[in-house]
Parts: structure tokens; C-alpha cells; sequence
């Protein structure tokens, strides 16, 4: 029996969400190509809505031609759903470190991203709808009125004990043992990782990174005068180890840093082995290279339990370890952290000199909500949900786009890396989408040498039927531009 649609899901009209129960039945397999539907009645009745609904929506699934209606039978799915499509390839070798420089088409892209009037495919942002924000607003108002000095003060670096202890102990789940002293308080995952090369780095110096990578760190690298040494991703297992010793064995002494995205990595959504993070430590210590551990989708494993972190084996202080709620609870609120190892005291340094503090409201909610909110529950509801939505639009890319494109399969996050037919420029699809009300996230800021320029990363954060159009109209879109 399918379970009653609440007025709340989705948004939308009542006959969307019928149809959007179906497609998504079809597109997990549970119904297959010649299976026989529920009839209207029964549906009508399973789902408890009218008999005008369900037509409604059964008109609509025949429509997108995903079911079909038999004269005097019923309705059957339609056509068998093509399987997800091949995974991206790309690897592609590391080159010596190069300045970046990607600040026009990159302002391009952000003011788009941006742009409220758009479909926002292409920035990586949560599903609002997915955020626990009524609750969060209840305990701001109830922290700051609790604590009402302290929340008009600066809360100094390292910042609010309290949140500190509650990263602490969540860390336990990745495998760290710290204790809340090891632990620094920052203004979002950005900040974190600008404090760290701030104190790792000075202009000149390299610092590797993998490829394709969220690039708002390929700009922060040219903004401080250093250099970039792309060292490839595979779409499954994260960074190439191999890729990365060649690299720091070709550049002797000029590589200060490394950013490595260990769990869920920005845009690919593969992960590193706990061998591999092991391997990776030991590596980046015998080359006497920081590794910059950037964790922010870890908490949105689509497994049960969230995985390590490369951190957890670090023995020496070399690993820095930086997070933040933007994508589990908050991305307005602005609160990150730095497990910063033999930085901390440079790193806590460094956060007073540049912004003095965070803001102490949004730190005693996000503290209190990780204390009594049901933050694991959350975890669990957003991880399903993304799961289940990354895997609709890989299916709806693989219904729509053209012959020869690959989509990533991620293991957590909500990103998914589109590789086009190698014709096709994603700045034109970029172009084009942006006429049709749509924005997308062109491959070519992913790197630093405009590598990519035929893939695409999408946001399955949002999934609705206006999600679904927009990606046929991708998919049209991307077929004109082959011919
Ligand atoms: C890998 C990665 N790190 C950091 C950030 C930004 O984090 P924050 O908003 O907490 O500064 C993003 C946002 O897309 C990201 O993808």
C-alpha cells in the first residue's frame, strides 16, 4: 500500500505529487517496463485523493510517456528506463603548478548561480524545504534570550565552548578523538580553509588540489597569489595517490598545502577509502605537505553511519580538518570549524586578527541544536532524501540527454557531474539554459586550465516536476547543440 500524500510534500499540485509517487516507483525499478499500474479506483483509494486527481496525474504520466494506457486493461509502464548512464571519466594527468586564472567567466557564472529568478541547478545549495528551520529559529530565540550578554559579546577565537564540545563529540563518529580545545570556530567552510592556507602559505607557493574541484577554491588560490597543482579525481575512490606522489616528487619543496574534499568531494560525489586516507597521511607527512581536509558533505553519507576522515589517522598534528553546517543544517548561519592540529594556535591567531569572531547567536542555536534538536534524525531524513533524489535525475539525464553522456554516482551530497558528448561547449549549454530560466554550473570553472568544457554539475537537492522539465529541456538543449 503506498502511503497518503501529505498537502506539505513537495509543493505542487496534488495530481504532481501522484505522479511524481509513480515516476518515482518506475525509476527505482519497483515498477518495471509492462507492470500493470494500480487502476485509477484503487489508486484513488490507496493514496486517499480524488478520482480527478489520479486521472490528472496518470494524464501527465502518459504525457512524459512513462506509462500507457491499455483499452479496456489498465495502465502499464511504458518503456524500460534506460540504466543510469556510464560514470564520468576523469582522469586526466597532473600538470605542474599554474597560476590560476578564472575571474571573468567565474563572475559570470556566480552572478547567474545566484540569481533568484532562476532554477537554481547549478549552485550547490540544500533543499530549504529539507531544513529544520522553524526549530533552529526556536532555539536562536530561546539561546540568545538564555544567554543575552554573551550573545551581543564577542565570542572569541577559539569560539563557543559549548558548540565546540558538541563538534568534539560528534567527531567521535569520524573517527577523532579531540577535545574541544583542538577545535576553533569559524564563519563557514570558506573561512576555515582561507585561515589555513593564510597560515600554511605565502604568495608564490603551490598548493594541490584535485580536478575537477568546487571552485570557489581555485579562485581563493588566485586571489592569493598562489599556484594550483591539479592532481585528478576518480569518480569512486577520490583523489589519485599515485597522481599526487608524481606530482610532489616533480615540484620538490614548492607544494606548501593540500585540499583534498576526502568524503563526497565536490562536484564527483566519490569518496577515498579508509585505506586511502590512511595511505594519504602518510604520504603528505613524508613530503612534509599539510593536508587541508575538507569534510562539509561528510555528514550526507547515503549509508547508514558517516564514514572516517583522513584526520582520524593523523598522529602528528599535520592534518586540519575543516567542516561546517552549511549543508546539514544552515548555510545562513555561517558557522564552521577548524580541528587545526599543530595550527591551532596560528589558526586561532589569525581568525582574531581577520574577523575577530564569528557571530555568537547562530553559534548557541547550531550548539544547542546538535545537543537537543534530533541532529541525527535530521542526518537520516536529508540522507535519504538526497539518495533517492540523485538517483531520479540520473535517470532523467539518462531518459533525456544524448547518446555518449555520463553522470556521476555519488555516495553521499547532492551534486552530480554531467559529462556531455565531447562536442558539446558547457559554456553554450550555460547560455542557453540561462534563456530557458534555468542555471547550471559550466565545467570549465572546475578547473584552472578550462578543462571540463564539456561537463556540466547539477544540484539534485531540489526535485520537483519543474526540476524534471528542466532537466528534459538540458537534455534537448545538449542534443541541438551536437547537431
Ligand atoms: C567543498 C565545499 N567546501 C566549502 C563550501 C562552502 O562552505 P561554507 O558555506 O560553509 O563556507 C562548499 C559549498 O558549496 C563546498 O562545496
Amino acid at each position: 500500500m503506498l502511503p497518503t500524500i501529505r498537502n506539505d510534500e513537495d509543493g505542487g499540485p496534488l495530481y504532481g505529487k501522484v505522479a511524481g509517487r509513480i515516476s518515482y516507483l518506475i525509476a527505482q525499478g519497483t515498477l518495471r517496463s509492462g507492470d500493470r499500474i494500480p487502476s485509477i479506483r484503487s489508486m484513488s483509494k490507496q493514496m486517499q485523493v480524488s478520482i480527478n486527481t489520479v486521472k490528472e496525474a496518470y494524464n501527465q504520466l502518459e504525457d512524459r510517456r512513462l506509462i500507457k494506457a491499455r483499452p479496456q486493461s489498465g495502465y502499464y509502464v511504458r518503456a524500460r528506463l534506460p540504466e543510469l548512464p556510464a560514470e564520468p571519466v576523469v582522469d586526466r594527468p597532473a600538470l605542474n603548478p599554474a597560476e590560476v586564472n578564472l575571474s571573468e567567466v567565474y563572475q559570470m557564472v556566480m552572478r547567474d548561480l545566484l540569481n533568484p529568478e532562476l532554477l537554481p541547478l547549478g549552485i550547490a545549495i540544500p533543499n530549504p524545504e529539507l531544513l529544520p528551520i522553524e526549530k533552529l529559529s526556536r532555539m536562536l530565540t530561546r539561546e540568545t534570550r538564555r544567554f543575552a550578554i554573551q550573545s551581543v559579546s564577542y565570542d572569541l577565537p577559539p569560539g563557543n565552548l559549548h558548540l565546540r564540545k558538541q563538534v568534539a563529540q560528534r567527531l567521535l563518529l569520524s573517527g577523532c578523538s579531540l577535545s574541544p580545545e583542538q577545535i576553533v570556530i569559524t564563519s563557514g567552510c570558506v573561512e576555515a580553509v582561507v585561515l589555513t592556507l593564510q597560515a600554511l602559505c605565502k604568495p608564490g607557493d603551490a598548493v594541490a588540489i584535485e580536478t575537477p574541484v568546487y571552485f570557489n577554491f581555485l579562485q581563493l588560490i588566485e586571489k592569493m597569489g598562489l599556484k594550483a597543482l591539479e592532481i585528478p579525481v576518480s569518480p569512486r575512490g577520490g583523489i589519485s595517490l599515485e597522481a599526487l606522489e608524481y606530482a610532489l616528487d616533480r615540484n620538490p619543496g614548492e607544494v606548501k598545502a593540500c585540499i583534498v574534499l576526502s568524503n563526497f568531494n565536490n562536484p564527483l560525489g566519490s569518496s577515498m577509502s579508509d585505506e586511502d586516507k590512511l595511505r594519504l597521511v602518510n604520504l603528505l607527512e613524508s613530503y612534509a605537505v599539510p593536508l587541508i581536509e575538507d569534510d562539509i558533505y561528510g555528514d550526507l553519507s547515503y549509508q547508514d553511519e558517516r564514514p572516517s576522515v583522513a584526520k582520524s589517522y593523523d598522529k602528528t598534528g599535520n592534518v586540519v580538518l575543516c567542516s561546517s553546517f552549511s549543508k546539514t543544517l544552515a548555510p545562513g548561519y555561517r558557522v564552521g570549524w577548524i580541528a587545526a592540529g599543530r595550527y591551532q594556535e596560528e589558526i586561532e591567531c589569525l581568525k582574531m586578527i581577520t574577523s575577530v569572531a564569528t557571530a555568537s547567536p547562530p553559534q548557541q542555536a547550531i550548539a544547542e541544536f546538535l545537543a537537543t534538536g534530533g541532529y541525527d534524525r535530521h542526518l537520516r531524513t536529508i540522507r535519504r532524501a538526497y539518495a533517492k533524489q540523485a538517483a531520479q535525475m540520473g535517470h532523467t539525464i539518462g531518459r533525456f540527454f544524448p547518446n555518449g553522456t555520463r553522470v556521476s554516482k555519488p555516495q553521499g551530497g547532492f551534486v552530480l557531474w554531467v559529462e556531455l558528448p565531447e562536442q558539446i561547449n558547457a559554456l553554450d549549454l550555460y547560455k542557453q539554459a540561462l534563456e530557458c530560466g534555468i542555471s547550471i554550473a559550466p565545467g570549465q570553472i572546475f578547473s584552472i586550465a578550462g578543462k571540463f568544457s564539456n561537463c556540466i554539475r547539477l544540484n539534485a537537492a531540489f526535485w520537483n516536476l519543474e526540476v524534471e522539465k528542466a532537466i528534459e529541456t538540458l537534455g534537448n538543449l545538449a542534443t541541438k547543440l551536437i547537431k
